[in-house]
């Protein structure tokens, strides 16, 4: 297998790592930079003896030398700062983002693409349009990352083992993403049960703002390790064809009520990348968030075509 990260900051950058660590393939770490991903890279490398890795990690300013990818995670482009939401980088990154995949389709024209550029979701679909790869191939990481800090609030309030828990966040990436304490149990035991209606409210509120509340602390930057985190495990879930549900930014076709855009669902993936979107029976108020989080997205793709994207 060979992985190829684009972007050498601290998301690409720890991804790279964990890649490196569970060896799941050779990692190529791309930056435009000059020395940035090289110096990151054997400063990887010479922690393989510690770590017990025999993977490769190269890095590189060279876009030809992600030839022949089997996976590319996109994380180029700039993260948020205080105040700014996540569209607002919409405009710089959607530019970063067509570059980036022209390059793709030029040299690693049978790749999966994994998107965790903000804004995520139009991001996806920019690089969707934009490779003409097939939807399957071309899928975003918001949803586990969303859900994985849904899962930390819950098992931090409930104070049980994170391992007991399972979560689901749908929707956008966005503070109108849509978490699903209906569809969120602990072994087994559905969360209704064990929270109060307000605390699970809290907990919602928090997952919605859980980006930003880690730019308001970091100041200068974003988050990394759990969007790294998850980011390698859809990654993982790929090359070891897990076929494991989870939830993804994907391209929709009438599922859900929703055509031409992509967005956070559950999905099963394997490795062909997504191998099945499920559909689930979603309340009158679940819909109509999802549907909010849908009409903003809806708004940025009709913005790409005024940015001449
Ligand atoms: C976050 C950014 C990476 O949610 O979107 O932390």
């Amino acid at each position: 297998m060979k992985i190829s990260i684009i972007g050498g900051g601290h998301v690409g950058a720890t991804c790279a790592f964990l890649i490196a660590q569970k060896e799941l393939g050779d990692v190529v770490l791309v930056d435009i930079v000059e020395g940035l991903p090289h110096g990151t890279a054997l400063d990887m490398m010479q922690s393989s003896s510690v770590e017990k890795f025999d993977k490769k990690v190269h890095g590189t300013n060279e876009f030809k030398d992600i030839c022949d990818s089997d996976l590319v995670v996109v994380t180029a482009g700039l993260a948020r700062k205080p105040g700014m939401t996540r569209l607002d980088l919409l405009a710089k990154n959607s530019q970063i983002i067509k570059n980036v995949t022209e390059n793709i389709v030029k040299f690693a024209p049978n790749a999966k693409i994994i998107m965790v550029t903000n804004p995520l979701d139009v991001m996806t679909y920019l690089a969707l349009k934009v490779s003409g790869f097939e939807e399957n191939r071309v899928f975003g990481m918001s949803g586990v990352l969303d859900s994985a800090r849904f899962k930390h609030f819950i098992a931090d309030e409930l104070d049980v083992s994170i391992d007991n828990v399972s979560a689901l966040v749908v929707g956008s990436h966005s503070e109108l993403m849509v978490p699903l304490p209906r569809f969120s149990s602990i072994s087994g035991i559905p969360l209704v049960e064990l929270l109060s209606k307000e605390r699970i409210n809290h907990i919602v509120e928090r997952t919605k703002r859980g980006g930003a509340e880690i730019v308001a602390y970091l100041k200068n930057g974003s988050a990394f390790y759990a969007p790294a985190a998850s980011a390698a495990k859809m990654v993982e879930v790929v090359v070891r064809n897990k076929k494991e549900v989870l939830p993804a930014c994907v391209y929709l076709e009438g599922e859900y009520g929703l055509n031409s855009i992509c967005l956070g669902v559950p999905v099963k993936i394997g490795k062909d990348g997504i191998e099945k979107i499920i559909e689930l029976s979603l309340n009158s108020e679940e819909r109509a968030a999802l549907n909010e989080s849908a009409e903003s997205i809806k708004e940025s793709i009709k913005s790409l075509s005024l940015l001449e994207i």
